[in-house]
């Protein structure tokens, strides 16, 4: 199973706060935006990650989260010369995925759910055709918008209706068998000019091959794309953070809780973050585990602890 996160675009509804940083490096609260997708896809057990950005920000990308190793993940990087849509992610990533079947999320993309693991490890053990991750908004205008017949069949899915047929926005979380990049690859460009995610996942949808998953109560999804929805991702991090003393999306946590890095890592990381309360909770972490009596497994997450609240 391969990882992609699409991180490229202008971010042109956040100028100026984007017009030298690439959105996906902002703050939400106390991370980099791109934490958030990057544990999704740890999230759902795929460690090996391609980042596709823009030329210009891609060393930036590289210089926060290098080879991944840090992470116990194995990242790549990939440039997206032009924005030419997301479904292009498939033409830049071909080679990377290799006939494999994918995850695809986009980088301004946040995910919260306490079953979110679960849902996202059932979509990938069904092994053919392609998921896509509903969620309801109230704003339909923005997004890819399914359609549903009249027994909750997906009928259609049409990207920024002018005439929403749902309230229910495809969402930036996508995962595909190993047809994706030759489905892509024959998909003609929107009037926008762009390979558009939707044309791939109606192209699915056209062979009976797609699934609606709708994430109902007790998920939270924010698209970062507006100061409007950034604050708002930003103020739920923050309260859910207060509320539970776990952090949302803490790439170290989760690569630990899996077994991915060992808790000497953890405690290294923690050196190099110390001043930052980021820091200080690995050091926790690290503390709990190296208090454990003897007799006690490693692991402080026990196995039905880890797809709850405290991982994302
Ligand atoms: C893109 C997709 C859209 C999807 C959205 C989710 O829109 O084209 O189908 O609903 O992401 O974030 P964009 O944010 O690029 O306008």
């Amino acid at each position: 199973m391969r990882g992609i996160i699409l991180a490229g675009g202008t971010g042109t509804r956040l100028h100026p706060i984007t017009q030298v940083i690439s959105k996906q490096l902002l703050p939400v609260y106390d991370k980099p935006m791109i934490y958030y997708p990057l544990t999704t896809l740890m999230l759902a057990d795929v460690r090996e990650i391609l980042l596709i950005s823009t030329p210009s920000d891609l060393p930036q990308f590289e210089r926060l989260l290098g080879n991944g190793s840090q992470f116990g993940i194995s990242l790549q990087y990939a440039e997206q010369p032009l924005p030419g849509g997301l479904a292009q992610a498939y033409l830049i990533g071909e080679k990377f995925v290799k006939n494999q079947p994918s995850m695809l999320i986009l980088g301004d993309n946040i995910f919260y759910g306490p079953d979110l693991p679960r849902v996202l490890r059932s979509a990938i053990s069904r092994g053919r055709g392609a998921t896509v991750f509903a969620y309801e908004v109230d704003d339909p205008h923005r997004y890819g918008i399914v359609s549903f017949d009249a027994v909750g069949q997906a009928a259609g899915i049409t990207e920024k209706p002018e005439a929403p047929q749902s309230n229910w926005a495809v969402t930036g979380a996508y995962i595909y068998d190993e047809n994706a990049p030759r489905l892509a690859a024959e998909l003609t460009p929107s009037a926008r000019g762009e390979l558009e995610i939707t044309d791939l996942n109606r192209a699915y949808l056209a062979r009976g091959m797609l699934t609606v998953e709708k994430l109902g109560r007790g998920f939270a999804w924010f698209d970062t794309g507006t100061p409007e929805s950034l604050m708002g991702a930003a103020e739920f991090v923050r309260n859910v953070e207060k509320c539970q003393k776990y952090l949302i999306a803490c790439p170290e946590e989760v690569a630990f809780s899996h077994g991915w890095i060992s808790s000497a890592d953890l405690r290294h990381r923690s050196a190099a973050l110390a001043k930052s309360d980021y820091g200080k909770y690995l050091l926790k972490l690290h503390h709990d585990v190296r208090d454990k009596p003897p007799n006690v497994p490693a692991s402080p997450f026990p196995a039905a602890a880890r797809s709850a609240s405290a991982f994302f």
